[in-house]
């Protein structure tokens, strides 16, 4: 297997006097070399307020700002780069598209359909919206191996459907939902489709156009860029109705004492001085995914998630909950010791430099519909090895001996 985890500086430290075993990059991945230096460069050689000045750093803080736009454009296979609006996250992301969209476009009677799947960021938005306007928020639950059947696709997206909102992959269980179905189903009755990809742009090629869907919405840090900058991507004609969603600075076209009239797209939705040396580390975390390749990204995350499935199926006390095999999902593994509290497991393996999440995971509804109040998770990213994996089941093995039980 090749070794990535050379690019990525904090993989070579040690934490509680072991070397960093990271297996929470579902929470927030690793930057490499080249996101780092990228951003670095924009602070050191180019940062100046972007669209305001017209001194050279300006202009070129602008410039620097566009092209990232253009480079997610490409990444994203989106048509017009005025399709792509920055935000903070996937949670600002689905926030605008309820406020926008939702507030203005969904009314009484009408139903929003989400699967119980979702994490909390595509979810309270939706139930903002159902109770401001009278709509109805419905679910598509899940088989035992976490993924939506046909059937529920086909029983609940009805005519009365206005907006579809999935997530691409469940943050907690790695299942992969089917959303070629989903478009499909949702556009012969006439709904928009929006595609949560936090998840699954880190891990796989996303064409928008391809995918069908209307509205797609991810965060740079979980695809190696810094926090604090996201994407929601919009179908052009869909964007130009919806209102602007934050007011202020630099969306505006002209500004009366009691009106104003919006920037045209995608201006309209960046109030105020937006996150420059952010986008300019998500293109080049873009560039980075585009020189390792999704193939080579694909095939290392299922050798990884494929041997961390034998060997902790080998431990008698441990449950993993969702799918046992590593075919057609992704490397978030979620799992439990009996009788030890998920925190204690987290707490435990931390000892051993082992970084595991452990909780709800921002997914409280899918826990309850699981029978569950938390778990322990582990994610991949390519950059991990069949080492970690080893450090990660040997930890694990000590857990219940630490608490004080048997074998
Ligand atoms: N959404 C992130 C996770 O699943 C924070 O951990």
């Amino acid at each position: 297997m090749k070794r990535y985890k050379d690019d990525f500086p904090i993989l070579q430290t040690t934490v509680n006097g072991h070397p960093l075993v990271y297996l929470d990059s579902a929470a927030t991945a690793q930057k490499p070399n080249p996101v780092i230096d990228a951003v670095a460069a924009y602070y050191r050689e180019t940062n100046a307020n972007p669209h305001r000045g017209n001194y050279d750093l300006s202009v070129r803080a602008t410039e620097a700002y566009e092209q990232s736009r253009e480079v997610i454009r490409k990444f994203i296979g989106a048509e017009k780069s005025e399709e792509i609006i920055f935000t903070r996250n996937t949670t600002e992301s689905f926030n605008l598209l309820a406020y926008s969209y939702g507030m203005n476009f969904i009314g009484k009677g009408d139903e929003i359909v989400i699967s119980i799947l979702e994490h909390h960021s595509n979810l309270i938005p939706w139930q903002q919206v159902a109770k401001a306007k009278g709509a109805t928020l419905k679910y598509l639950y899940i088989n035992n191996e976490g993924e939506i059947p046909d059937e529920e696709i086909e029983n609940k997206i009805t005519e009365k459907t206005k907006l579809v909102s999935i997530t691409h992959v469940s943050n907690v269980l790695g299942s992969i939902s089917p959303v070629e179905k989903i478009v499909k189903k949702a556009h012969s009755v006439g709904a928009v489709v929006a595609l949560d990809c936090a998840q699954s742009i880190p891990h796989f090629e996303i064409d928008v156009k391809k995918l069908g869907v209307d509205f797609a919405a991810f965060s740079g840090h979980k695809m190696l860029a810094p926090m604090g900058i996201g994407v929601l991507y919009g179908r052009e004609e869909l964007l130009d109705k919806m209102p602007p969603f934050f007011t202020g600075g630099d969306m505006i076209e002209y500004v009366y004492e009691q009106d104003f009239t919006a920037a045209p797209l995608p201006q309209k939705f960046e109030a105020g001085t937006q996150n420059v040396g952010g986008a300019v580390g998500i293109a080049a975390a873009a560039h980075y995914i585009e020189k390792i390749g999704y193939e080579n990204i694909i095939k290392t995350e299922t050798e990884l998630t494929k041997y961390a499935l034998e060997k902790l199926s080998t431990v008698p006390y441990i449950t993993i909950y969702g799918k046992k095999n590593s075919v057609g999902r992704c490397g978030v593994i979620s799992f439990n010791i009996k009788d030890a509290h998920p925190h204690d497991v987290a707490s435990i393996v931390d000892a051993g430099g082992v970084a595991i999440r452990s909780g709800h995971h921002c997914a409280q509804p899918l826990l309850r519909y699981l029978g569950l109040n938390a778990t322990c998770r582990a994610s991949f990213y390519f950059y991990n090895t069949f080492e970690d994996v080893d450090i990660l089941v040997e930890n694990l093995k000590s857990v219940r001996k630490w608490l004080g039980y048997g074998a």
